[in-house]
């Protein structure tokens, strides 16, 4: 597979031929009502393999990513009310930087968490090119959540490394996690600021602070000096403990 090596490091460039090959290789979706383009994205994807033109490669790629990821989110009238007082954003996907981004950070015990997780698929990514000991789903539709499992067992990830919290970002501690990815599950106003504020108070007092991924960060302003950036590209902010 040829993908064009100006566009990223050596070790980045490998993991998204890695992460290709796995779409590549994954059965037919087992709710193909869920995903109705999907085998005529991936055949796309397929053609392009031969073409040699990496940029056509990674964007039929991407419109498969796209479709999995799903941007449409399902809400029940209660969930609809909770998420709108909290200011809370619908199911934009994260993309694939922190994904290959992340490996680095990510160690056979680690515990991750995905704050406002949509159907799972970043979590489920990272969990299946760099296996680690769980990943902790946090969304606040149910509805989403069912298609996270579905997600998983289609992926082949064994339950025991996935365990979903469907409840409001704002109830949630964010205490106890090594690596936290985050994308505006809310919006950093009114009710949304005190989710920041107190997100920040938890990983600050944790014993062992986790590195946190976060898009279209709000976070930063959260955080004392105890916290450093130390990649930002402005779609994607990584922070850690100093
Ligand atoms: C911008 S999307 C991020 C989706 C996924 N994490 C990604 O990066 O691709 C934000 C997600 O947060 C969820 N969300 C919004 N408000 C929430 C809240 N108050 N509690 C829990 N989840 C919430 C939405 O349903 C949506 O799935």
């Amino acid at each position: 597979m040829r993908l064009d090596a100006s566009q990223r490091p050596p070790d980045e460039l490998k993991r998204l031929a890695s992460l290709i090959r796995l779409f590549l290789e994954l059965p037919e979706p087992p709710e193909q009502i869920l995903f109705p383009k999907f085998g005529a994205l991936r055949e796309r994807l397929e053609s392009t393999l031969h073409s040699g033109d990496g940029d056509k490669i990674e964007e039929a790629f991407l419109e498969l990513y796209a479709h999995v990821h799903m941007n449409e989110a399902l809400y029940s009238e209660d969930e609809r009310r909770r998420m709108d007082e909290a200011g809370g954003y619908w199911n934009h996907a994260g993309g694939l930087s922190p994904i290959l981004k992340a490996q680095p950070w990510i160690h056979p015990a680690t515990i991750s968490a995905d704050f406002g997780a949509g159907n799972g698929l970043q979590g489920l990514l990272l969990q299946k090119l760099y296996p680690h000991g769980k990943t902790v789903q946090i969304e606040i539709s149910a509805r989403m959540a069912e298609i996270g499992e579905c997600l998983r067992e289609w992926f082949g990830i064994p339950s025991n490394r996935v365990s979903w919290i469907v409840d409001d970002v704002r109830e949630v501690t964010a205490r106890g996690f090594d690596f936290i990815y985050l994308n505006r599950p809310v919006r950093p106003e009114g009710v949304g600021r005190d989710f920041y504020s107190r997100f920040a108070e938890d990983v600050e007092s944790d014993a062992s602070p986790p590195i946190i991924f976060s898009i279209a960060d709000c976070l930063r302003d959260f955080l004392s000096d105890r916290y450093e950036v130390f990649y930002g590209d402005g779609h994607l902010t990584c922070l850690r403990p100093r």
